[in-house]
């Protein structure tokens, strides 16, 4: 009896999932000038390859015209296996127009295949509105996607929609976009379901050891992905360039 419980128990232990780690969703909104620009995340994506990395692109606030220098950036960090690329798309609060969206993800989509995406980053996301971001959604799901069965899907609204339906739509959905400041005030964030939720935390001033103990607080709430930057919105375009704290900030996840 006694080794019977003691064997449920050890494989219910065994079973159990532990929640996955934590990973980094970086708004890329740099454009690649040269191969530096986007040096200090092809070093952070080769230094910590147990990191899972969401890239977001964005050529031209959307996929903007063709352009082969970017796409052959792109391609340069689709060679990662720890990479998952997905392309910004603005949603207006849900008043864009779906066949405008459409456009968009499909241009992303037809993308040559070495710089192929996953899916799609919806910004702009107005919480409520259901049938409208289902359909935005649907076609980025539906949407052919190289070596995938299904798109990949992020939602920002940036900040808490509770326990909305949004949640069976998308695979993440940021539900923090602001700075540390107003992070401090806001703290702890609720928490409807962690493993699909992402925070963006920009304009941070807090310590090197602030910053581990705020990345650990999201480990241990076991959030789908985070990024803090050090890079000040009063002073700065908060996605176009990377932080001072950037390769601390990716250890501290790694960690
Ligand atoms: C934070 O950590 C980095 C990397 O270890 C180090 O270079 C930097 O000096 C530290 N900053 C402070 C204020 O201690």
């Amino acid at each position: 009896m006694i080794l019977a419980i003691l064997l449920a128990v050890l494989a219910f232990l065994t079973v159990a999932p532990a929640h996955a780690k934590t990973g980094i969703l970086i708004p890329l909104y740099s454009y690649p000038e040269t191969t530096e620009t986007w040096e200090p995340l092809e070093t952070a994506i080769t230094t910590f390859p147990d990191v899972q990395f969401y890239v977001i692109v964005n050529p031209d606030s959307g996929p903007g015209p063709t352009d082969t220098n970017y796409q052959a950036a792109v391609a340069a960090l689709r060679t990662h296996a720890n990479v998952l690329l997905v392309g910004y798309v603005f949603t207006s609060f849900g008043a864009r127009p779906l066949d405008e969206v459409q456009q968009d993800i499909e241009t992303y989509a037809g993308w040559p295949t070495a710089s192929g995406l996953a899916g799609i980053f919806f910004d702009e996301t107005q919480a409520g509105l259901t049938s409208t971001y289902k359909a935005y959604t649907d076609v980025a799901r539906n949407t052919p996607w190289p070596g995938r069965t299904t798109g990949y899907v992020i939602l920002n609204p940036g900040e808490d929609i509770g326990a909305s339906d949004y949640y069976t739509l998308a695979d993440q959905i940021v539900t923090f976009e602001n700075t540390y400041a107003q992070y401090q005030n806001q703290a702890p964030l609720p928490l409807p379901h962690p493993a699909q939720q992402a925070f963006i935390i920009h304009s941070f001033t807090g310590t090197n050891q602030t910053l581990a103990s705020v990345v650990q607080a999201f480990e241990t709430s076991g959030i789908a992905s985070a990024y803090i930057t050090d890079v000040n919105i009063a002073t700065s375009d908060v996605y176009k360039s990377f932080g001072s704290d950037w390769m601390v900030f990716v250890q501290d996840v790694n960690a």
